[in-house]
């Protein structure tokens, strides 16, 4: 089959002035591309590199490709931006891997995800959501359980994630959504912290979606308060272990297993999907967030935890696109005009 590769690298996007030091955190390598189109090639397809934003635009009018392989972050800071390449083929009637538009704008929103997870009896850590610096004074702190994390709503990749978003007390939580509120222009979420095992969960396939694995994320140093934050994915190599499969009791294990496939269910996530959560010291797993679009170079979570169960890259690579071309052939065609 001819299958076009959509995705945004680094180098191509360009940045408004006063963008925070990790605008680019979320977009890829080209060594990520070249690795995907090689898995792809090796299942037996052409691949069609069609980039992102208007040269993608440009592309995905000229190429005839069969389906896109997605990984197109989107452009600007729009909670959207994931849906656009989505967006765009939908338009276009042209089949792609992954979450839907629908899916990808929801579950970038950080409080809307929760709510809907909460809806569905997902436990999920509480928070406020604090849209301008002029609420800063008009929250109810006292309602707010501390420590408590600060992070952008609207954001993946850990951006804006650092050692200094766990905050004690009320007043360090005003100045420090303070000054995110400023740096990412967008709004911030103040949120319980939940002490515990950092795990996250890779789920594969529609019909059903199967858990591909449950991984562990260690600090290497002991930290009462470990996040796996910014400088840590950074320095992943230095910094923390990979624990996959997650070494936790057997009934914690399946209970995180379930409420991540009712979440990948609820939120409408498709192909394949790695939510995080942080496990309570009573062993409640909290939903702290879905990405219908998880990273896929060779430092991303996925793939580790993919390695680490014993496959190769490109079988996972193979997989997810055979969950897309499965969902396609069972797909309605749709009637010119209607
Ligand atoms: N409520 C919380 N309690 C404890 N730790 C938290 C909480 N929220 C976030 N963290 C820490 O911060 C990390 C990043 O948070 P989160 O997963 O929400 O951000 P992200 O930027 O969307 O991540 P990703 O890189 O997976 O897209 C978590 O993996 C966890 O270590
Ligand atoms: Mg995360």
């Amino acid at each position: 089959m001819r299958i076009g590769l959509t995705y945004d690298l680094k180098e191509a996007v360009s940045l408004e002035a006063g963008s925070p030091q990790d605008a680019l955190e979320e977009y890829d390598s080209s060594e990520t591309v070249e690795l995907i189109a090689a898995a792809i090639e090796t299942a037996g397809h052409s691949v069609f590199r069609l980039g992102g934003g208007a040269e993608f635009l440009d592309n995905i009018l000229r190429e005839r490709v069969d389906l896109v392989f997605n990984i197109a972050e989107g452009r600007g800071n729009y909670v959207g931006r994931e849906a656009q390449v989505p967006s765009v083929l939908e338009m276009l009637n042209i089949p792609y891997s992954g979450s839907g538009p629908q899916c990808l704008a929801i579950c970038l929103d950080k409080p809307l995800s929760k709510k809907l997870a909460l809806a569905a009896g997902i436990p999920t850590p509480q928070w406020c959501l604090i849209d301008n610096p002029a609420e800063l004074s008009e929250i109810f702190w006292n309602g707010l359980t501390f420590p408590a994390i600060i992070k952008p709503a609207d954001e993946g990749s850990s951006k804006g994630i650092g050692v200094s978003s766990l905050v004690a007390s009320p007043a360090e939580a005003v100045e420090t959504a303070g000054r995110l509120l400023e740096c990412y222009r967008q709004p911030m979420m103040v949120e319980e912290f939940i002490p515990g095992d950092e795990v996250t969960v890779g789920i594969i396939g529609n019909a059903p979606p199967m858990i591909l694995g449950m991984m562990r994320i260690l600090p290497k140093k002991q930290a009462d308060f470990f996040v796996y934050s910014l400088e840590v994915k950074r320095d992943y190599l230095n910094l923390v272990s990979y624990e996959c499969p997650a070494r936790l009791d057997e009934q914690v294990l399946a209970r995180i297993a379930e409420v991540s496939l009712k979440a990948f269910r609820t939120l409408g996530c498709r192909d394949f999907a790695r939510l995080d959560f942080r496990v309570s010291p009573q062993g409640t797993p909290y939903f702290l967030e879905v990405n219908p679009l998880p990273g896929l170079g060779t430092h991303s979570d996925l793939v580790i935890m993919a390695l680490k169960l014993g496959w190769r890259y490109q079988e996972l690579i193979a997989a997810v696109l055979q969950a897309a071309l499965a969902r396609q052939a069972t797909r309605l065609p749709v009637v010119e005009g209607s």
